[in-house]
């Protein structure tokens, strides 16, 4: 087992920040020390085998991304990064732990369709990664299968009240799913859009000739989501169901979020970092076809109304609770183009696993969030959240030694397909300018990213079974 102390740097936890050394023994970290703390009398320096200098920089525990989609098979066509790809670029950003969804689509068995998610990501990842089951075809057999998740590792199971024909589940199937879901211990993850009505404002938009990609952005208006959180939320509470909102980026759907837990009801909220910094107006409208790049569901919303303030703000009130990517990246060559003449036939998806880290952190330079709260929406809360706390989201003795070692003083440009490493030909973060850098990244005591060199294989990362959350009321 080979020893590694990363020293002089400060160790920002969700709760506060101090001047540590943190000594790391295999995968494991085995203590948290003060600047130049001897062990036994022994001087740390000379005796591990690593020491990585961390003076003038944060140290932090690794990012937890709870919302991706490696080689996800959606929109007649699949998402452009494979697990392998995928996990690459997170550990490039910082992130060393991925929550992917494994589909049991219309038809199919889950535990079938939970082997295949297996197959595909096993061997294949540069970093630990978990699984949230979605459940397509809520049946008899699928509700009787939800009661095995938690002997597979698996604590949450998601349903799309959007995307009829596809995924979509009708009230009585989310009320049943939500009832196993109570008696189970599982949390319900809601895609919370009315998607029958939007289908219908679709059909009349494309007859009115509005094809545009702008019109997947007024056809997914912000009453679809607002009333679809609305009708979850109420069901949750009719079943006693926790509740996980995703890609939440509409203001009217917090308020419902807030509501709802000031009731005190179990139910938390994450959005993106797209639903941050993008707008219906710059991105969905940008001219042409261009617009496509930015197609994802829920939409990026108005910047008049002030949609990506409020999420923010959200943010800092803990109204919303954590920030993943819901990375679901296509091409815009034969993939997003299949959507020329027709918006509703863009795949829908944004790429982002590999900026979340740095975009947040750009929050904190901006002023809009603490320090603190960075490491706790993007890492420890995700934990929490989805039952891995102790292990990861922390830096503590006993905890997997995923560390980033962060440089506020560095520079990140997010540019274009050769500056990134996802499995794109854009980038939808393009021009983007972060104040900070990931210098080192390390998973479970490997170094697998230092000084802009990838350093992982991609047969290091490990399937992670996840206990019921960890943050219900
Ligand atoms: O546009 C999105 N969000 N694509 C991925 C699938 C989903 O709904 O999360
Ligand atoms: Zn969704
Ligand atoms: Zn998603």
């Amino acid at each position: 087992m080979s020893t590694t102390l990363i020293t002089g740097g400060t160790v920002v936890s969700s709760t506060g920040r101090s001047e540590a050394d943190v000594l790391i023994d295999g995968e494991k970290i085995l203590a948290v020390l003060a600047p130049g703390s001897t062990l036994l009398g022994h001087d740390l320096k000379s005796s591990v085998d690593t020491v990585l200098d961390a003076a003038g920089k944060y140290v932090v525990p690794g990012g937890i991304d709870a919302h991706t989609h490696m080689q996800m098979p959606f929109g007649g066509t699949e998402a452009s990064d494979t697990f392998e790809t995928g996990t690459r670029a997170a550990a490039w950003g910082g992130t060393t732990t991925i929550v992917d969804f494994a589909i049991q689509k219309y038809g199919e068995r889950v535990m079938d369709a939970l082997t295949a998610w297996h197959d595909k990501a096993s061997g294949e990842c540069a970093i630990d990664y978990g699984f949230h089951q979605i459940i397509g075809d809520v049946n008899d057999d699928s509700l009787k299968a939800m009661e095995g998740l938690i002997d597979e590792g698996i604590s949450s199971y998601k349903l799309f009240m959007a995307y009829p024909g596809v995924f979509y589940s009708d009230d009585a199937q989310i009320f049943k799913a939500m009832r196993v879901g109570a008696d189970t211990g599982l949390m319900t993850m809601m895609h919370a859009e009315n998607g029958p009505a939007i289908d219908a404002m679709v059909a009349e938009l494309l007859a009115q000739g509005k094809t545009d990609p702008y019109y997947h952005g007024v056809a997914r208006a912000w009453q679809m989501e607002e009333e679809a959180t609305h009708r979850a939320i109420m069901l949750a509470n009719l079943t006693g169901a926790p509740l996980y909102v995703v890609h939440v980026s509409a203001k009217q759907a917090v308020a419902q979020l807030a509501a709802a837990r000031n009731n005190g009801q179990n139910v938390f909220g994450e959005t993106c970092p797209q639903y941050l910094y993008l707008s219906l107006e710059d991105q969905l409208g940008a001219p042409g076809f261009e617009g496509a790049k930015w197609v994802c569901s829920t939409p990026l919303r108005s910047k008049l109304e002030h949609h990506q303030d409020h999420m923010w703000q959200a943010l800092r009130t803990n109204d919303l609770q954590m920030v993943s990517t819901d990375h679901c990246p296509f091409c815009m060559k034969g993939q997003k183009d299949m959507g020329v003449g027709d918006f509703s036939k863009i795949p829908n998806g944004i790429g982002g696993v590999e900026h979340r880290m740095n975009l947040i952190y750009q929050g904190v330079v901006d002023g809009k969030i603490p320090l603190e709260r960075w490491v706790e929406i993007t890492s420890t809360t995700p934990a929490r959240m989805f039952g891995m706390y102790g292990r990861k989201g922390v830096i503590a003795p006993g905890a997997d030694a995923d560390v980033v070692i962060y440089n506020p003083e560095g520079h990140t440009s997010i540019g274009l397909e050769k500056t990134h490493h996802m499995n794109m030909d854009y980038s939808a973060w393009e021009g983007f300018e972060i104040d900070g850098h990931v210098d080192t990244v390390l998973s479970r005591g490997r170094v697998i990213v230092d000084d802009n060199q990838y350093l992982g294989s991609k047969t290091h990362g490990q399937y992670l079974r996840r206990a019921p959350s960890q943050y219900l009321i």
